[in-house]
Order: structure tokens, then sequence, then C-alpha cells
């Protein structure tokens, strides 16, 4: 019998990382003859930062600006960076084509625009993500970061603060924040609270989560170091007996080949193609 396979309403690529990746690509063509740097691995996804490498992308890390030749080509990736790191690359001369996701570009607006008014501004995320290093670099002194409700709890705000902002990573856990929110609101009545998280994580869960129970089976594709991805399969294992996550076609295990009916789903940061072999290989490839 033919398997049925059913995408995800909502699945794939986001917005942000689309255009990052769609921007390498341009600027890989456009300068052959530079070197062209992507600062930071450009996408969780192995597959698709094997696929630009291979056409000529070098990797460095922000802390190994020094490799970076004078005049190349450097690509901010959808995270985003400090403006410390901007004025080196400017420094070497090099040709910025910044990928940074706007919805992040805002939250680094918002951050240098209200610490420059006085305003003292608190950050939920977690310190050791890129975005979260990126806005930090915009604020000024007024600044704190809370990576959860138990630091929201001991967080004692300085004295003589004008006004207080309240803002997100846009990938921080939605009742996480709701938690930081509530114990701050309770601290400073006054506290502004801005929603910078991206809707792009919920509406990939929420259309899985409408697919689990119409299938037999649920395959996450996405790299097994994508956080988002990873989040995706955990809910799938919460709602599904049959869950898998493969980063490409050939990781699909015969017995899905076998169900009557196979959702699939992917991770922020998997690409169009590699979804597309999953979906044909299923449709092609039965028992
Ligand atoms: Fe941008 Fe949201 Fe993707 S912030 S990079 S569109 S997850």
């Amino acid at each position: 019998m033919a398997i049925q396979v059913v995408k995800a309403n909502v699945l794939g690529f986001c917005f942000g990382v689309r255009r990052a990746v769609e921007l390498a690509e341009k600027a890989l063509l456009e300068n052959p003859e530079k070197n062209v740097y992507s600062l930071g691995p450009l996408i969780h996804n192995q597959i698709a930062l094997k696929n630009l490498c291979d056409k000529g992308m070098i990797i460095v890390n922000e802390d190994e600006i020094a490799r970076i030749k004078n005049e190349s080509v450097v690509i901010i990736r959808a995270h985003g960076c400090s403006p410390d790191i901007l004025r080196e690359l400017e420094k070497k001369s090099c040709l910025i084509v910044d990928a940074t996701c706007p919805r992040v570009k805002n939250s680094q607006k918002i951050v240098e625009k209200k610490t420059n008014d006085d305003a003292f501004v608190i950050l939920t995320g977690d310190s050791n993500h890129g975005e979260v290093k990126g806005i930090a670099g915009f604020a000024k002194d007024n600044f704190a970061l809370i990576q959860n409700a138990d630091e929201a709890e001991k967080f004692v705000l300085p004295v003589d603060v004008k006004s207080v902002v309240l803002l997100s990573q846009t990938t921080f856990n939605v009742s996480e924040f709701e938690n930081v929110s509530k114990i701050l609101t309770k601290m400073i009545p006054s506290l502004e609270i801005i929603n910078s998280i991206c809707p792009a994580t919920k509406e990939r869960q929420e259309a899985l989560f409408d697919l689990c129970d119409s299938v037999d089976g649920i395959i996450v594709i996405g790299g097994k170091n994508s956080a988002n991805t990873i989040r995706l399969f955990k809910i799938a294992q919460q709602n599904c007996k049959n869950v898998i996550h493969v980063e490409s076609a050939c990781e699909i295990p015969q017995e899905f080949f076998a169900l009557e009916k196979v959702g699939i789903t992917a991770g922020a940061s998997t690409p169009d193609e590699i979804i597309q072999e999953v979906y044909a290989s299923l449709l092609n490839c039965q028992l």
C-alpha cells in the first residue's frame, strides 16, 4: 500500500535563516576573487554549511577576527554581532554583508536607544548565545541579563533608575519569559515589557502538534546540534508513538517505510532540498 506523507503546515527555514543563506550565496557568487568569511557558523545545519563551504565560504569564530585578511568579505549571521566587532572589521576594510535577522536588529536598536536614553534594560536570554552577546554589545552599563525565573527572583535593581525595560532573546522560551515578566513586574510595577520573542519557533511547534494526531509516525528533519529541531523532536515524542530525528533521507529507518501515514516537520535551519529529499524518498522507496 502507498505511504501517505503529510508535511506540517509550517516547517523548515524561518525568514531570517533563509535570508542569511541567500545573502551568503550571493556574496560567494559576486566575490569569486576574495576570501568570503562567515562570522561563526552561518546556520545550525551541517549539510547546508558544508554546501556553502564547498562554494568557498570560510567559517571563523568571533574571537578569531585576527585570522581575517584585510579587504575580505565577512557575512554577519542572523544572530547578529556586537558593534565592537563591526568596528574591528571596518578597520580591516572588510566588505560587511549584514545578514542579521531584522527581528534581532530591532532588539539591538531598542537596547541601544533605551540605554542611551538612560533607561535600565533587562534582557532575558542565554548568556552563551551569539544573539545575546551581540545585543549586549549595543547597551551601555545600565543593562542586565537574566537567564531564568530564579535569576529574576534574585535580581536587585540599581538605585536611581529612571525607567526599566524588559525584552528577550528572539528564541527564548515563551513561558519562562512570562514567569520572569511576572516576577519583575511585582518588583518594578512601572516595568515596560517588550515582547521580542520571534513567533517562528512557536508556529513550527503548533503545526507539528496539529499533525501528530493524524499520522502513524513523525520524521523530524534537522541538525543534531539545532536547538529548535531538538525541541520539535521532544514535542513529537510526547504526542506520537513512532518518532525519529534525521539529518538526511539516508537516515530514515526501514520501519518508517512500512507505516501508512507519515508526518514530516523540520527545524528553522533545515534547507528545503533536505525536506524535499526526505519527502521524495518516503514516496518513492516503498516496501
Ligand atoms: Fe529571525 Fe525568528 Fe528566524 S528572529 S532568525 S526569523 S527564528
